[in-house]
């Protein structure tokens, strides 16, 4: 189906920098650079200095950045790691690959992690906490990192809505042992394909993702020092990242402008909630433009009749699908969410004109 305003508009956004692109990646293939080369180590170094740690490690998923960052932790079977309900699948799949146990607790009314839930879930086979930046907003880390610190335990962020993202001007990434990227096409910063990075200020466990990634073997040596994966991001990949985070800034100020449009626009309608949760430390990039109704189903059929394209994100706790073999930790927030949510259109190549489309249907509905 066409949309009049669609979520994403990629070939848009391909003609918006198809010159700068283009080069990027026939400068790869001119020189035959496709495996770990300066484009790699290029976008490494920007990203990191961008995140503002000093390692960044390119990985081929969101996925593999979380579930290298873990095992770089040292976490394994016997061990359980502290993480939300309401997050991609990947995130816990990621606890669960390295044999431990996810314990999932509850989300606050801004979609992130509500500290005052882990303390309680904390025991002696606690190893880390995994907080979720969702939505492009960062979660309270002054009472996480309070709290790890207090009971010796690790903290790796999955920051893969939350690019740029930061809380008291600290960017998503920097704060625990371990920052995780994904550049999932439809993320803030997208690749042509799956992509993802480790963003850390510990040497040790950066080189440790290094070998992870590459079949465990030392390039510089060739030695093999233990079973790995093969999980790089691909140099072509890498160039067009770079090409892509030299935007970035003002693909994230435009995110924010459609925000303000979105607010503008919809407060004070029916019983919908905004994503606006006040800002004194958090600085929001949204990722998602995630609004909040009890009549969720209604609003979205009556949006996609008007040909505007929205998402939930997601439709019913992972606990529900018997596949993945979790047990219902009794979270009623994130049960609520998933009846309640959806994503209105949001991307760098949305428009006032999509917005102002899509907020008069929306006032159509409740009216
Ligand atoms: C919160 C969260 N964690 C992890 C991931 C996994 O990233 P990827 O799809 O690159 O493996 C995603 C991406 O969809 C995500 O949104």
């Amino acid at each position: 189906m066409q949309y009049r305003v669609p979520f994403v508009d990629p070939r848009a956004h391909y003609r918006n920098l198809k010159a700068e692109v283009d080069a990027a990646i026939m400068d790869c293939l001119t020189k035959g650079d496709l495996i770990m080369r300066q484009h790699l180590r290029d976008f490494e170094a920007h990203l990191a200095s961008f995140v503002g740690v000093e390692h960044a490690v390119g990985v081929n998923s969101g996925y593999h950045a979380l579930h290298f960052s873990l095992l770089a932790a040292g976490v394994g079977p016997g061990d359980e790691v502290i993480t939300v309900g309401h997050t991609f699948v990947a995130t816990v799949s990621a606890i669960v690959h390295c044999g431990a146990t996810p314990v999932l607790v509850d989300v606050g009314r801004d979609y992130n992690l509500d500290p005052q839930f882990v303390e309680a879930k904390i025991t002696a086979r606690t190893k880390a906490l995994l907080p979720v930046h969702l939505n492009g907003r960062v979660c309270e880390m002054d009472r996480i990192l309070s709290i790890a610190n207090e009971h010796g335990l690790a903290v790796i962020e999955d920051a893969a809505q939350t690019l740029g993202g930061s809380f008291n001007q600290k960017k998503a990434g920097s704060f625990g042992i371990a920052g995780c990227f994904s550049f999932y096409p439809f993320k803030i910063l997208g690749g042509f394909g799956d992509g993802g990075a480790v963003t850390t200020n510990d040497a040790h466990l950066a080189r440790t993702v290094r070998l992870l990634r590459y079949n465990g073997e030392d390039r510089e040596t060739g030695e093999y020092h233990y079973h790995g994966y093969t999980a790089l991001l691909d140099n072509v990949q890498a160039a067009v990242l770079d090409v892509k985070l030299r935007h970035l800034p003002q693909w994230i100020e435009h995110r924010r402008s459609i925000a303000r449009l979105y607010r503008e626009g919809l407060q004070g309608i029916g019983d919908l909630a905004l994503p606006h949760f006040g800002e004194k430390s958090q600085f929001d990039v949204f990722q998602n433009y995630v609004v909040r109704t009890k009549q969720r189903d209604r609003l979205r059929e009556h949006l996609k009749i008007a040909g505007i394209e929205t998402l939930v994100h997601w439709p019913k706790p992972m606990w529900e699908h018997p596949g993945l073999g979790l047990s219902d930790p009794g979270l009623p927030e994130t049960v609520r969410i998933c009846q309640e949510v959806l994503s209105l259109p949001m991307s760098a190549e949305t428009t006032p004109e999509h917005v102002s489309t899509t907020i008069q249907s929306i006032r159509e509905f409740f009216d």
